[in-house]
């Protein structure tokens, strides 16, 4: 069995009409039951790879293969595929098809030939679990940006895909709902899901991620450990995003203590400076 669930080799795609193809060769692996992160600047293809991470366009060129299985694009497969894949669309809007919330959350469960009972009891449920009961009802076009996203982030993890792919999941999102949503996400990685997050959220990324995918112009240029690839990121003129804060405070101090692993999150970090300063005396000097 391979130790990575989804592996795109050398894929090239194009948009109707565009001069340049958005993917130029894109070669990556997904490690299996881990927190991935896709990160790149505007317009490097982020999206587009995971559209068709979702068979929902097909490569000019190239091999998409999930678990040992090429993508392939007959309806058969095509379903097949989608009933372990499961994508969160950047804009809400593209996602959402059903009149109401609750409508909306069931459709993708219908479509999976479910019973009603159990359609209607996983409804139930996910509307809970996103705080969403309130809006059950609630037409869809009355809902703010944020709570659509909600809704259809919620509409998708009720699938329990086994590969979940989500494009910039907190945009829109104030910082109650990003916590929930995160709690959430952890929920489903622990139980064994497979997470590829697209974003330009670098400290999210530095606290969350296990893996990190870096694209540049349609291709990947560098991949690994978060650790590592932050570290190598450094180095690397091509890529213009800035590094993770955390990063920035730790790395000045990682070379005074290098058997301290680096913190992960602003709680690590405070331990870290509150031992050290435990070992200062403060007091002035006179
Ligand atoms: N439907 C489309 N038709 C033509 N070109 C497109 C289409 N969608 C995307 N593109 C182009 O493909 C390139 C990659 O777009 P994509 O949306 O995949 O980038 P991204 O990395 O997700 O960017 P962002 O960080 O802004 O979300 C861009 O140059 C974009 O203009
Ligand atoms: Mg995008």
């Amino acid at each position: 069995m391979s130790e990575y669930l989804l592996e795109f080799q050398d894929v090239y795609y194009s948009y109707p009409m565009a001069t340049t193809p958005t993917l130029q060769g894109l070669s990556l692996r997904l490690p299996k039951q881990q927190k991935t992160a896709l990160i790149g600047q505007n317009g490097c293809g982020k999206s587009t790879m995971l559209a068709i991470a979702d068979g929902l366009a097909q490569p000019d060129r190239g091999k998409v293969i999930l678990d040992n299985i090429p993508l392939a694009f007959n309806r058969a497969a095509l379903r097949r595929w989608r009933q372990r894949v499961g994508l969160v669309f950047q804009d809400p809007e593209q996602q959402l098809v059903a009149p109401t919330v609750a409508a909306d959350i069931s459709y993708g469960l219908c479509n999976q030939g479910l019973p009603t009972a159990e359609v209607a009891a996983k409804v139930m449920k996910t509307l809970t679990d996103f705080n969403l009961e309130a809006l059950a009802m609630s037409p869809l076009q009355h809902l703010s940006l944020g709570q659509k996203k909600r809704v259809s982030i919620a509409g998708v993890m009720a699938l329990h895909p086994e590969l979940l792919l989500l494009d910039e999941p907190t945009a829109y999102l104030d910082s109650v709902q990003t916590r929930n949503l995160l709690v959430e996400l952890e929920a489903i990685a622990q139980r064994g899901t497979t997470l590829l997050i697209a974003t330009h959220d670098l400290d999210f990324v530095y606290q969350w991620a296990d893996w990190i995918l870096v694209m540049e112009q349609g291709r990947l240029i560098t991949e690994g450990e978060t650790l590592a690839v932050f570290d190598r990121l450094q180095f690397m003129p091509e890529f213009e995003l800035g590094m993770p804060l955390l990063w920035q405070m730790w790395s000045p101090l990682a070379a005074k203590m290098p058997k301290v692993p680096a913190p992960r999150s602003i709680d690590e970090f405070n331990s870290y400076l509150q031992s050290i300063l435990s070992n200062i005396s403060l007091t002035p000097e006179v």
